[in-house]
């Protein structure tokens, strides 16, 4: 007999209400300002299905800075410009460092281990900027997120870009030194302006689970219809996100959770369970990695309870 279906909406609620008197525990980011102005008792947990419900608790209405989140999503429009040469200039291996780290950078000539590292997401940047005026790229990635959740009330939070121009010196140190390399094909000042500004993308939990529908399903968004990626694609940005998608930290979430999921420092985590759902949660509070602690916790939860995790059990 097959197992029963789990009830959606009373699984995230009592996730919700267990983590709740734990609520603002871990530490947020700080060193992009706006984002240490952050509530740190938010807490929200959303889940879309193929069939097109949701199920939601907490502040899953609220936007916050998506952060490296967006980085699946620049990824996936780069590889719809440029296919499989994007490998000709980001690796595909975790790193087991910092995202900001620089040091493998010297040893690999310039090259990131990784599309979702700062470097790799830097270097994708560069990608998306190709041929287009950063003022354009960032409107075609925020278009193409809008596309992705069918919602055209998401927006850039320009404060939020602008902090992180204001407190961007490692990301600056990692784009000239790729500059030094000949990695970057633009002025480095372009290529942030574009980072920076997908970064900031403000986005509810609702809204970015609903975005990531599309790796849950094959690459298809199952609602509109629209084929965003081929099935093969989608397949392998699940693969990227699940070794590589919590940094130094994708080990323990593949340990612990058991999906493909990536992380961004506004305490964002957006999550795949391949044929079930995309999921995303949002608790500010950061592990000593650097990724959503009670996040992480409400997707060990989920996956375990709804049996979701891709190794099985
Ligand atoms: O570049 C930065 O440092 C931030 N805009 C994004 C870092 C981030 O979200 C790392 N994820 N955990």
């Amino acid at each position: 007999m097959p197992p029963a279906e789990p009830d959606l909406q009373a699984l995230v609620a009592r996730i919700h209400d267990e983590l709740a008197p734990r609520f603002g525990a871990g530490k947020v980011a700080d060193y992009i300002p706006p984002l240490a102005h952050v509530d740190p008792r938010k807490f929200a947990i959303a889940v879309v299905t193929p069939e097109g419900e949701t199920f939601a608790a907490g502040d899953a209405d609220e936007p916050f800075s998506i952060q490296s989140v967006s980085k699946v999503f620049t990824l996936t429009l780069a590889l719809g410009r440029l296919g499989d040469r994007v490998w000709d200039r980001v690796g595909r291996e975790p790193s087991g460092d910092p995202f900001n780290s620089i040091v493998q950078l010297e040893h690999e000539q310039g090259r990131p281990r990784n599309p979702f590292i700062n470097a790799g997401a830097i270097t994708v940047a560069d990608m998306v900027l190709a041929g287009h005026t950063p003022r354009e790229a960032i409107g075609e990635i925020l278009r193409f997120v809008r596309f992705l959740a069918d919602d055209e009330d998401i927006a850039i939070d320009q404060a939020v870009a602008r902090a992180e121009h204001e407190t961007g010196d490692r990301n600056f140190a990692l784009a000239h030194f790729m500059h030094g390399f000949g990695r970057l094909t633009n002025p480095v000042a372009h290529v942030l302006g574009v980072y920076f500004h997908h970064c900031a993308i403000a986005m509810t939990a609702r809204q970015l689970a609903r975005a990531g529908l599309f790796l849950a399903a094959g690459g298809r968004d199952p609602l509109t219809g629209a084929r965003v990626v081929a099935p093969a694609r989608a397949r392998r940005l699940n693969a990227l996100m699940l070794t590589c998608g919590h940094y130094d930290g994708s080990g323990e979430f593949a340990f612990k959770v058991g999906l493909p999921g990536k992380s961004g420092v506004g305490g964002g985590i957006l999550a795949v369970a391949p044929g079930r759902a995309a999921i995303a949660v949002w608790s500010p509070g950061l592990n000593a990695v650097g990724n959503s602690l009670l996040g992480s916790e409400a997707l060990e939860l989920l996956a375990a309870r709804a049996g979701w995790s891709i190794f099985g059990g």
